[in-house]
This record gives structure tokens, C-alpha cells and sequence, in this order.
């Protein structure tokens, strides 16, 4: 479906104008569904009306990201290098934010590997009572909002979906608990594709003057969390002789490690607040598929998984550009374009689940790509797997008849064509009004 060789690219207009993203949050399966109607690689309109390209389906989604000529550092974005966008473009810090997320090749399997060396499937194990510990503590306060309310209505996204992953990430790296809060504002900042850049710059250079705070208290005085442990891998501040180390190469270093946590705080808090969010959502939608789970005929895991593929968390995830003319689905997608690739999508994509891909089926047992597929694959996987299971088993088994306080057509979905969940999730806990 995807091969290198260009055929000519049709002169004149296309016979289907380009689909404007819309920045403030639509719903993402209305718009996917007509995008996946009109091919495999679908052009579309970013913010600033810059054009770019979805890939909408399965397969092709696949091949996509796995593809030798297809890169994700923004030296190969063709209008960025030329000048052509504004210095002010929205969506500039998300393409040229420095790290895992954007590097290639051998640069990119080094600081892999240095995460990959402190981030162990031990070290996420290790957090399974500290994720009982604080879902119990979250359900009562859950219980409290609810019962403080009049009508018995509580933010399910506010009082338990946020605050866990969040206290989960910053516990793990060893965050204190006052940044908490701020960090999320900071980083809701940057990954909302509504903000203005001014604000998105300003939060990314808070969010990384708190994490250089964080890691200069780790410097002095080391613990048992990933980011002591970070600093070990990376080797920062430990250099000893003046021959094996300069200054440059020890702030460089210093940098590369704070842009990590950065990214760990927002992948590992947004993602799993909107997975935990769209499973409740989903299950209350389709209480036939939460009594399967209950009666022991699917797991709670199961229904987590079938949520990643009805609803992932993530959307349109940016930036991929092909380092030479690429044509997927008959589309030819230029050198040098920028392309998102849809999970939720590709979740829905009748090809590779039917005709019944749009039905929400805790027995499906089908594989998804949410958490990307090839080298880029979510290195928070088997944590955020870990945590919805618990939150959600610990969720219906203290709440049996917890259920949405509104119809679900009146849920507003957040403004970000990157996410994918409600802004809100208003919930009973005794059931439907
Ligand atoms: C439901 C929860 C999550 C979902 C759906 C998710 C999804 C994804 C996806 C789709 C990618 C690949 C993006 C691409 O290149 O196309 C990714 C990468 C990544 N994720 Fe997650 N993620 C989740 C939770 C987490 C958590 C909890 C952490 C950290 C604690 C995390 C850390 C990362 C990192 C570091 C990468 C970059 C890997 C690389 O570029 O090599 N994620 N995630």
C-alpha cells in the first residue's frame, strides 16, 4: 500500500478539498469517519491553515510509522526549514520539542535505551500497591464529591481519573506533591491545540524550570525513584575528570534528561486520564458489556484493551514526514510534509475489525495500535495498563451503579484533536438519574 516510487502529483486542485482540523475539539469519530471515507492519507489543514496529511486506516497506519522513509525529527518538515511559517505557528513547540518523541534512528535508540535502562518492567511493578494505596484513597474522595453535590453528581475525570495517573507519574519520578496541580496546568497547556503559542512556550520553560528544580534535588541527594535513577543512566553531574566531560556536553545532557521527564509527565498522566475516562464512559454506555465483566466472562483488562481500540486515547498524533515522496493509498504524501497518524481511526477501521468495528464488544479480543507499533512504541504501556485495570475494577466494585449523570451526547469533548475524552465526565453513584 505504501511505496516510494513518486508518480507524477496531479497538478491543479483536488478533487476533494483538504479537511481543516478543527483545534478545538470535535467529535473525533464523526470527523474520522469521513476521513476514512476518503482514503488511507487524506490531506487536511492544521492550525494556520498549514497543509498536511492523516493516515486514517489500519494498515496503512502500520506500515506508516514502521516505514525506513518516513522520520519524525523536524529537520526533515519541508515549510518549517524553508521559513515558511510564522515563528508564532500554534503547533511549532509540539514539532520542535526535543527528545524521544522527535528523534531518528541511532540518536533515538540511545535515549531510548537510557530510559529503557531506569524505567524497568520491575520499577513499574513495584508501583502496583502504591496504585491500590491511591485508588482507594481517590474512590472516597470521589464519595465526597458526590455527596457534597445536591443532585449526587461528581467529575469522575476530576475527583479519580486525573489525580491518579497524575500522582502515579510524579510518585514514580519522584515529584513532590506540591507540583502536582501546576504541572498539570502546564502541560494540559501544551498539549491543548488550542493555546496560543506564547502560552504553550511559556508553560513548556515553567514546566522545565520545575523539573531542573526536581533534578537538582535528586543531584544532591539521591532516592529510589526513576528520576535518581534517570540521572544515573544519563550520567549527569557525575563526571569526575575534566578529560571524559565538558560543560557543554554535561548541560546538553542536563537538557535532554529534563526534556525526558517532561515528556514522561504528559504521556504518562493526559493519556491514561483519558483511557480511564473513555472506559467508564464506554462501559456505562454499554452496561450488557460491564455485566459480561462482572460475571467473570471478560476481564477487566479486556474491557480496557477494547477501549483503546473504540476510543483511544490518543487521536491525531503529530509530527511524521516522509523523507522522500511517499505514495500510500494511491495519495502521495511530498517529501517533507507533515503527517498525523489517527489512532482513533484506526481503532474504528472497518478493514481490519469489520463491519461491527464501531460497536463497543469487551470480547473482541481484537489487537489495536494505540500505543503505536515499531520503535516509538509507548515505552508507559504496561504502567498505564497496570493502573486503568485497577482504577476501573476498584471503581465498579465500590460503585456497582455508578453511572452518567447526563445522556452522553451532551459529554463535551475536549478541545484537542491530539487527545481524545470528554472535558468532563459527570457521574452518579447510584445510578442514572
Ligand atoms: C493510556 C495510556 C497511554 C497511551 C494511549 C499512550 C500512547 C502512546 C503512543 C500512541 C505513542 C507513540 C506515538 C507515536 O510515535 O506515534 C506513545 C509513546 C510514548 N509513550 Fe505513551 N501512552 C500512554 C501512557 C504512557 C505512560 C503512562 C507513559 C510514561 C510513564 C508513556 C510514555 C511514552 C513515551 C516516553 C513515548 C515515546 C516513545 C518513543 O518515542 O520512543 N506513555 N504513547
Amino acid at each position: 500500500m505504501i511505496d516510494g516510487q513518486s508518480p507524477v502529483p496531479h497538478d491543479g486542485p483536488s478533487p476533494d478539498a483538504p479537511h481543516r482540523l478543527d483545534p478545538a475539539g470535535a467529535c473525533q469519530h464523526a470527523v474520522n469517519e469521513e476521513l476514512r471515507a476518503r482514503g488511507a492519507a487524506v490531506p487536511i489543514l492544521l492550525p494556520g491553515d498549514v497543509p498536511a496529511y492523516a493516515i486514517t486506516r489500519h494498515k496503512e497506519l502500520k506500515d506508516f510509522v514502521g516505514h525506513p522513509d518516513v522520520a519524525k525529527n523536524a529537520r526533515h518538515f519541508a515549510a518549517l526549514q524553508n521559513g515558511e511559517l510564522p515563528p508564532d505557528w500554534p503547533m511549532g513547540t509540539l514539532a520542535t520539542i526535543r527528545g524521544l518523541v522527535t528523534a531518528d534512528g541511532d540518536d533515538h535508540k540511545r535515549l531510548r535505551s537510557l530510559v529503557t535502562r531506569a524505567f524497568t518492567p520491575r520499577r513499574v511493578e513495584a508501583m502496583r500497591p502504591v496504585v491500590h494505596e491511591l485508588t482507594e484513597t481517590l474512590l472516597d474522595r470521589l464519595a465526597a464529591a458526590a455527596a457534597a453535590d445536591p443532585d449526587g453528581v461528581a467529575d469522575l475525570r476530576r475527583s479519580f481519573a486525573l489525580p491518579l495517573p497524575l500522582s502515579v507519574i510524579c510518585q514514580l519520578l519522584g515529584v513532590d506533591a506540591e507540583y502536582q496541580d501546576r504541572l498539570h496546568e502546564l502541560s494540559n497547556e501544551m498539549v491543548s491545540t488550542e493555546t496560543v503559542p506564547e502560552r504553550a512556550l511559556a508553560a513548556k520553560h515553567e514546566m522545565m524550570a520545575v523539573l531542573s528544580q526536581v533534578v537538582a534535588a535528586r543531584l544532591k541527594s539521591p532516592g529510589d525513584d526513576l528520576t535518581s535513577a534517570l540521572i544515573a543512566s544519563w550520567d549527569v553531574g557525575g563526571g569526575d575528570s575534566e578529560n571524559d566531560r565538558t560543560e557543554t556536553s554535561d548541560r546538553r545532557s542536563e537538557q535532554e534528561l529534563i526534556g525526558t521527564l517532561l515528556l514522561m509527565i504528559i504521556a504518562g498522566h493526559e493519556t491514561t486520564l483519558n483511557l480511564i475516562t473513555n472506559t467508564v464512559r464506554a462501559l456505562c454506555n454499554h452496561r450488557d458489556q460491564l455485566d459480561l465483566v462482572r460475571s467473570g466472562a471478560a476481564t477487566w483488562a479486556e474491557a480496557v484493551e477494547e477501549t483503546l481500540r473504540y476510543d483511544s486515547p490518543v487521536s491525531f498524533f503529530p509530527f511524521r514526514y516522509p523523507t522522500t515522496d511517499l505514495t500510500v493509498d494511491g495519495t502521495v504524501i511530498p517529501k517533507g510534509a507533515p503527517v498525523l497518524v489517527s489512532y482513533t481511526s484506526a481503532g474504528r477501521d472497518e478493514r481490519a475489525y469489520g463491519q461491527g468495528a464501531d460497536r463497543f464488544d469487551v470480547t473482541r479480543r481484537a489487537r489495536h495500535l494505540s500505543f503505536g507499533h515499531g520503535a516509538h512504541f509507548c515505552l508507559g504501556a504496561q504502567l498505564a495498563r497496570m493502573e486503568a485495570v485497577i482504577a476501573l475494577e476498584g471503581l465498579f466494585t465500590r460503585f456497582p451503579n455508578l453511572d452518567l449523570a447526563v445522556p452522553d451526547d451532551r459529554l463535551i469533548p475536549h478541545a484537542s484533536f491530539i487527545g481524545n475524552s470528554p472535558v468532563n465526565l459527570p457521574i452518579t453513584l447510584t445510578g442514572r438519574p
